[in-house]
């Protein structure tokens, strides 16, 4: 008997073993944040406010230099006036339209005693599209005590939808502070090369090596050592396959964001592999067990 407790005991380890190897083999990823909520023409102004308000506080990243709320940044002006100033800024010129303006182009006016610095609202980082910037604008008026006279129109729902969403890569490599280096997509700054079709001449894992160890290779022309080395390294995997898999398919190249090559190396799959692996292993461990008690003496023996 002591052989079968032996035998199922060594199968157990081999099992967990194994499971443990293959499961730390699977890549870890990010997860993603929740689909945001669609913004339509019938989107009632309370819903839009609010879609603004996330909008404020997260992807636009505007209270890194504007406040909300009586404690804040006032790199910017005080939003909670914004909307009931908005009428009286601009010499005939309408609050709505002031608003927009004031997120679009905000170089086009400036709020007296401020500097020139505020990014537009739909260029990168924040790359919002126009019914996101009314969202905004809903919630700016909502915020000043009014009502929201901001209109969602059917043509700004067909603008965001041809646009497409941002691809993810793209995002990430304004967070990243590749765009203040790179050109990609005609946007960008011109300390390292243009990079929109750097794609063409390279592999995915070439891409991959030299954002996390820039000295692989340098570009012609250029000086090595500009491009941050520690950069890359900070980057958390999920996004650094987002910017490899948005830089392939600028030059009309695949990559799955999730860093698989093949069906085969999907993390579903390979789970799924897995989990198959260790039934095996349990019916053939169940198996040994069962011919051990059919033959007990000659195993005692
Ligand atoms: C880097 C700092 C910075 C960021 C980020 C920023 N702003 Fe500004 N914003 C300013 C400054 C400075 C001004 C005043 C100068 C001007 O008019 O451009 C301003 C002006 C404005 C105005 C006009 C206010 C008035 O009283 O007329 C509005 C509205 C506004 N910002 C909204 C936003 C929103 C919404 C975002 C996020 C999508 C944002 N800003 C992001 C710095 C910033
Ligand atoms: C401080 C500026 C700077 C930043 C930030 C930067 N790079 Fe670079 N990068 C350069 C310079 C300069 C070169 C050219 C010299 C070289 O190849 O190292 C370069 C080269 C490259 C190349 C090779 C281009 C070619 O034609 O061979 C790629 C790809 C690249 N960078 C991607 C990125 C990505 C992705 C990021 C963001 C994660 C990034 N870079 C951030 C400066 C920068």
């Amino acid at each position: 008997m002591k052989l079968t407790f032996l035998k199922i005991f060594v199968f157990l380890i081999a099992t967990v073993s194994i499971y443990s190897y293959v499961g730390q083999l699977v890549p870890q990823f990010e997860e993603q944040p929740p689909a945001k909520k669609l913004i339509t023409v019938a989107t009632p102004p309370a819903e839009l406010a609010a879609i603004g308000e996330e909008l404020v506080r997260v992807k636009g990243g505007c209270l890194i230099c504007h406040k909300v709320t009586e404690s804040g940044n006032v790199r910017g002006p005080d939003l909670r006036q914004a909307a009931g100033l908005a009428g009286r800024r601009r010499e005939g010129m309408g609050a709505d339209a002031y608003l927009i303006e004031s997120l679009v182009t905000p170089d086009a006016y400036l709020v007296p005693g401020y500097p020139k610095m505020m990014p537009s609202a739909v260029k990168p980082p924040a790359n919002m599209n126009m019914a996101e910037v009314k969202a905004i604008i809903a919630y700016l008026q909502t915020l000043g005590g009014a009502e929201v006279s901001v209109k969602i129109l059917a043509e700004d729902i067909q603008a965001a939808k041809a646009a497409g969403p941002v691809h993810k890569g793209k995002e990430a490599m304004a967070t990243h502070g590749c765009i203040g280096c790179h050109k990609v997509e005609g946007e960008g700054g011109e300390v390292g090369p243009e990079i929109t079709k750097v794609g063409a001449g390279r592999t995915a894992e070439e891409l991959l090596k030299k954002i996390v160890e820039p000295s692989v290779w340098t570009a012609p022309g250029y000086a090595a050592g500009i491009m941050p080395a520690e950069l890359g390294k900070a980057i958390p995997p999920g996004e650094l396959h987002e910017i490899v898999a948005y830089l392939m398919g600028l030059s009309g190249k695949s990559y799955s964001p999730t860093g698989a090559e093949s069906p085969w190396s999907h993390e579903g799959v390979r789970l799924g592999l897995v989990v198959l692996v260790f039934n095996l292993i349990m019916l053939a461990a169940l198996a040994v067990a069962g011919r051990a008690d059919r033959r007990p003496k000659a195993e005692d023996a």
